[in-house]
């Protein structure tokens, strides 16, 4: 579904004062759009200059080809990138990743946005639920996250605890995700006071995505891990939550857990990219857990959530097999091992059949 869109919103969550993200008018061709902002001027760490080979000599006069634009690397997802998207009609594709790997996986397969989700407590701490993981795990999460990927926006979740008390320590934690992990945003769950949390956090610079419908660090409050909006009355507090996080200053909200048919209703009030998980159809983008998607995780999945591969199979084979070939002394085989010199094995042989001590030959 594809929402009208005023083709001169300015996104507000584009951070005040020009800040970390391009701010300004999104009305832009997608053509130079793409061409805008050049890779590097995204801050990235431990991304300066491939060091020389060895035997590579690198000398003022050496030629430099230009690379051609067709086959530059995709530029990096910004804010007014993703609601051009959301004005283009073009689905935004989100997905979780919690480790380097995962984030190379979702660098290449394209993704528009990577979210370190709190639902790594689960997925990779092994917690029973994302309510313990601290801001301290969920930072070293996103670190490795960010050492992997390039070019989709990177967004922080704030753990629970990490930012209720107070907008102090909203902002306060919000700031040790951009600055620490390298995040492009960062996430917070529910309405209520997380609406001024969300507003105090844009007001400091840092783009804010909300989260409403079934939002996992409240699942207690909420009668569990179930959907939400489901009478007239829980389905307009969701619609006040989501248009209270949207003039807040959120650039997006997550929808999860919600009837099509609310998500449809609310998504026409709102002018903010929805990413929906276990909502519909009818939202701007779409988003799933790592680890449910591929079938990774051993845990209870949701019933939105659809698997397109069973790595959890595969990789439990792979070890399987690995074990059965040491134990029946399969592995390693000649081409895993290395060799030495005749000669060598010889003296080898020689020397520890003398009767002396090795320790004293060797050196
Ligand atoms: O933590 C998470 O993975 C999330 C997504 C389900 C949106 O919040």
């Amino acid at each position: 579904m594809h929402r009208t869109m005023l083709k001169s919103k300015l996104h507000r969550a584009t951070v005040a004062d020009g800040g970390l993200h391009d701010a300004g008018a999104i009305t832009v061709d997608p053509e130079l759009l793409e061409r805008r902002t050049p890779p590097s001027s995204r801050w990235r760490p431990w991304s300066g200059p491939r060091p020389a080979r060895k035997g590579e000599h690198r000398m003022s006069t050496t030629p430099r080809t230009p690379v051609p634009p067709s086959l530059a690397a995709p530029l990096p997802m910004t804010l007014p990138r993703l609601a051009e998207k959301q004005r283009l009609g073009e689905p935004i594709v989100m997905v979780t990743a919690y480790d380097y790997p995962s984030a190379q996986v979702a660098e290449e397969a394209g993704v528009d946005v990577v979210l370190v989700g709190d639902s790594g407590a689960m997925t990779v701490l092994g917690y029973p639920s994302t309510v313990p993981v601290s801001t301290d795990e969920m930072l070293m999460l996103a670190c490795a996250v960010r050492r992997g990927l390039q070019t989709p926006l990177l967004i922080g979740d704030l753990p629970f605890g990490s930012y209720e008390a107070s907008d102090e320590q909203a902002i306060a934690t919000a700031q040790r995700f951009i600055k620490e992990a390298g995040c492009d945003a960062v996430k917070l769950e529910r309405g209520g006071t997380s609406v001024q949390r969300a507003r105090a956090i844009v007001a400091s610079g840092i783009p804010v995505m909300g989260h409403v419908g079934l939002t996992p660090q409240t699942a207690t409050a909420l009668g569990g891990y179930r959907a939400q909006g489901r009478t007239a009355e829980r389905a307009l507090q969701v619609a006040a939550d989501a248009l209270a996080l949207q003039d807040a200053g959120c650039f997006s909200i997550v929808f999860e857990a919600i009837p099509a048919a609310v998500t449809a209703a609310v998504v026409a009030k709102l002018t903010i990219p929805v990413i929906g998980i276990g909502a519909g159809a009818a939202t701007d983008g779409q988003v799933l857990v790592f680890h449910d998607l591929l079938g990774i995780y051993d845990g209870h999945a949701p019933r939105f959530a659809k698997r397109y591969q069973d790595l959890r199979a595969e990789m439990v084979a792979g070890v399987a097999e690995y074990a059965a070939e040491v134990r029946r002394r399969a592995f390693p085989g000649p081409e895993h091992t290395y060799s030495i010199d005749e000669h060598e094995l010889r003296r080898l042989h020689e020397g520890l059949s003398a009767g002396g001590d090795p320790r004293g030959a060797a050196g």
